[in-house]
C-alpha cells in the first residue's frame, strides 16, 4: 500500500478537492483506495454520503486499531473513507505534548489493505499533519498558483525536512501540484521560476486549472468524474499518470 498525505498550511489551496478527485480517479482505474479525513473541519467527509460510519476520532479515542474494515464504502465500489466528525473540534489530539503526539496515528495503524491510502490534512502544520506524515510514504503539496501563495512555501519546505529528520525518514515529496492555474495569467512564468528555485524538479508538469466544476460537483457530493466534466477529468488523468510514473521511478 502506498500512503500519500496531501499537505499545505495555507487554507483553500485545493487539498480536499485534490484528495477527492485524485482518489476517485485512481479508484476508477481499478485500484482500491482508502481516504482518511484528518481535518477536523470534516470537509472531505461531507463530500460523501455516509451514515453510521466509524470515524477517525472514535477510533483514536478507543482501544482498537485502524483496519481495512474501519473504512466505510462510498458510492464508488473501489473507494472507502474513514471520515472525521464535524463536531469533534480541532481538539482531536488536545492536551498532549508535541513530541508524544506525533505518532499516535502510526501506533493506531493495524492491517490496512488498500492499493492507495490518501490522507487529507487541515491547513496547518500541527498535530494532525505531523501524524499524517508519520504514516506516509509520500507527500503531495498543492499550491495555489499566485504570487501571494508562494510566501509560505519556504516554511513548508523546512517543515518537511524536519519531518524527514525527526519523524519519518522514509517520507518523500511526490510532487508540488499547481492548483487554480489560470492559463491567461501573465505572472505564471515568474511563479514557476520561484517554485522551481525552491523545490526544483518536485514541481509537477501537470496542473489543476481553475475550474468552477469542482465546486459545482461538490454541491452534489460528486467528483468531476461523476459530474462528467471533461476539463477536470483531463487534469486529474494527466496528474495521475505523472504521479504513477514518479512512484515507479522512486521504487526502481
Ligand atoms: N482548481 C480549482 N478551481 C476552482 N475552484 C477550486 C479548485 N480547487 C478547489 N476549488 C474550490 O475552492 C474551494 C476550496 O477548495 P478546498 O476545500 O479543496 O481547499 P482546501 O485546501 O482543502 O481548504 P482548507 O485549507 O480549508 O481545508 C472549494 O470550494 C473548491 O470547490
Ligand atoms: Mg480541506
Amino acid at each position: 500500500m502506498k500512503v500519500i498525505s496531501i499537505v499545505n498550511n495555507k487554507g483553500g489551496v485545493g487539498k480536499t478537492t485534490l484528495t477527492q478527485n485524485l482518489a476517485t480517479g485512481i479508484a476508477n482505474k481499478g485500484y482500491s483506495v482508502g481516504v482518511i479525513d484528518l481535518d477536523p473541519q470534516a470537509n472531505l467527509s461531507s463530500l460523501f454520503k455516509i451514515e453510521n460510519s466509524n470515524d477517525i476520532r472514535s477510533i483514536l479515542q478507543g482501544s482498537g486499531k485502524i483496519k481495512t474494515d474501519s473504512f466505510t464504502k462510498t458510492h464508488n465500489p473501489n473507494l472507502y473513507i474513514l471520515p472525521n466528525k464535524k463536531d469533534i473540534s480541532a481538539k482531536m489530539f488536545a492536551n498532549l505534548e508535541y513530541f508524544d503526539e506525533k505518532k499516535i496515528l502510526l501506533d493506531k495503524f493495524g492491517k490496512i489493505d488498500f492499493d492507495f491510502l490518501i490522507i487529507d490534512t487541515p491547513p496547518n502544520l500541527e498535530v494532525q499533519t505531523i501524524n499524517s506524515l508519520s504514516v506516509s510514504d509520500y507527500v503531495i503539496i498543492p499550491i495555489k498558483y499566485d504570487l501571494f501563495s508562494l510566501q509560505g512555501l519556504v516554511t513548508v519546505k523546512d517543515y518537511l525536512e524536519k519531518i524527514v529528520e525527526h519523524v519519518n525518514p522514509k517520507l518523500k515529496i511526490l510532487g508540488i501540484v499547481a492548483t487554480f492555474v489560470d492559463e491567461r495569467e501573465s505572472n505564471n512564468a515568474q511563479i514557476k521560476t520561484k517554485v522551481t528555485e525552491l523545490f526544483g524538479e518536485d514541481l509537477l508538469k501537470s496542473k489543476v486549472r481553475v475550474n468552477t466544476k469542482y465546486k459545482n460537483s461538490q454541491l452534489n457530493r460528486m467528483s468531476v468524474y461523476e459530474h462528467n466534466d471533461a476539463k477536470g477529468i483531463n487534469d486529474m488523468e494527466n496528474l495521475i499518470e505523472e504521479l504513477f510514473v514518479k512512484i515507479k521511478e522512486m521504487h526502481d
